[in-house]
């Protein structure tokens, strides 16, 4: 029979099923538009909430990081096992294929290298190019207490701005001075400066004490910088720690990287994540992977 002849009443409308009016999963993100959801499902994961980011973007300041001489060799092999990779743009167009269906947070803020104030930093990348280059979200360092803290702060509320016009997540990453105490008010306080100025998630440090207050006070997601290279264990005892304190995912470097097994390690730190792993059982589950590769 024709598709025009079908009586309306035997077509499959549901008139008695309302139809489906899903809240966002991730916290605080419901009330933005489609493309910036999209986006952060990119980053996390929408069934567990949670995102694995492997960063390897410390050469913007610092050069040829030791495990990331060559990215193309120490970090190729571990993108799939990551959920979303954090990067600078030079790194995306030389190294990464573009065949990659992983999420991507590029670092968009830099300046000054190790050798000068830190703090310094101004927007390094335009958000035409990020869009151009297809990322999930762009990254910027806020200083908070640093020497140029309102121009960090500027960097982030452009960027805020921009990404607002075009559907971009800004990832408002906390950077602790040598002189600031690293404990859970000066982390509280950067955080949601951060979400307050519009970051769509934060980075910051965990810290043992009161991070749950950390996580509490900011209204957006929040995901930890793994920090200088720990022993296996700690680092996943970290990771699980920030977890049950609230926080939404890891955005680890050298704890990966550095690792005898970085395959293993990132495959460690996912169960930790994703599947709320005993820390003593991640790192034997570790273990057995490192072992099977010997
Ligand atoms: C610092 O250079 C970058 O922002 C890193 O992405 C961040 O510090 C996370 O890396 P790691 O786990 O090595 O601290």
């Amino acid at each position: 029979m024709p598709e025009a002849d079908v009586s309306i009443k035997e077509k499959s409308y549901f008139t008695d099923i309302p139809q489906q009016n899903e809240l966002f999963f991730l916290k605080g993100s419901n009330n933005y538009d489609w493309g910036m959801k999209n986006r952060l499902a990119r980053i996390f994961n929408p069934e567990s909430g949670k995102t694995v980011m492997l960063a390897f973007d410390h050469g913007y300041f610092q050069g040829p990081t030791t495990g990331l001489e060559r990215v193309d060799i120490s970090i190729l092999p571990l993108a799939p096992s990551a959920d979303a990779l954090m990067l600078t743009r030079g790194i995306l167009r030389s190294i990464i294929p573009a065949s990659t269906a992983k999420g991507v947070v590029m670092r968009a803020s830099g300046g000054p290298s190790i050798l000068k104030e830190l703090s310094n930093e101004n927007i390094a990348v335009d958000m035409e190019d990020a869009l151009r280059m297809n990322v999930s979200a762009v990254a910027v360092q806020v200083f908070i207490g640093g020497e140029f803290e309102t121009q960090s702060v500027h960097n982030l509320t452009r960027l805020v701005d921009a990404g607002m016009k075009v559907g971009m997540p800004v990832l408002g990453v906390t950077a602790v001075g040598k002189d600031m105490a690293r404990d859970a008010k000066y982390m509280g306080l950067a955080s949601r400066i951060c979400a307050e100025l519009g970051a769509a998630f934060v980075k910051t440090y965990y810290v043992p004490e009161d991070f749950d207050t950390v996580t509490a006070a900011c209204p957006v997601p929040i995901v930890i910088a793994g920090g200088k290279k720990l022993p296996e264990l700690e680092a996943l005892t970290m990771a699980a720690n920030a977890i049950q304190a609230g926080a939404l995912g890891v955005d680890m470097g050298r704890n990966i990287f550095q690792s005898d097994a970085p395959v293993a390690m990132l495959q460690a730190v996912r169960k930790v994540v994703h599947e709320g792993m005993k820390p003593r059982i991640a790192f034997e589950y570790f273990e057995s992977l490192k072992n099977e590769k010997k």
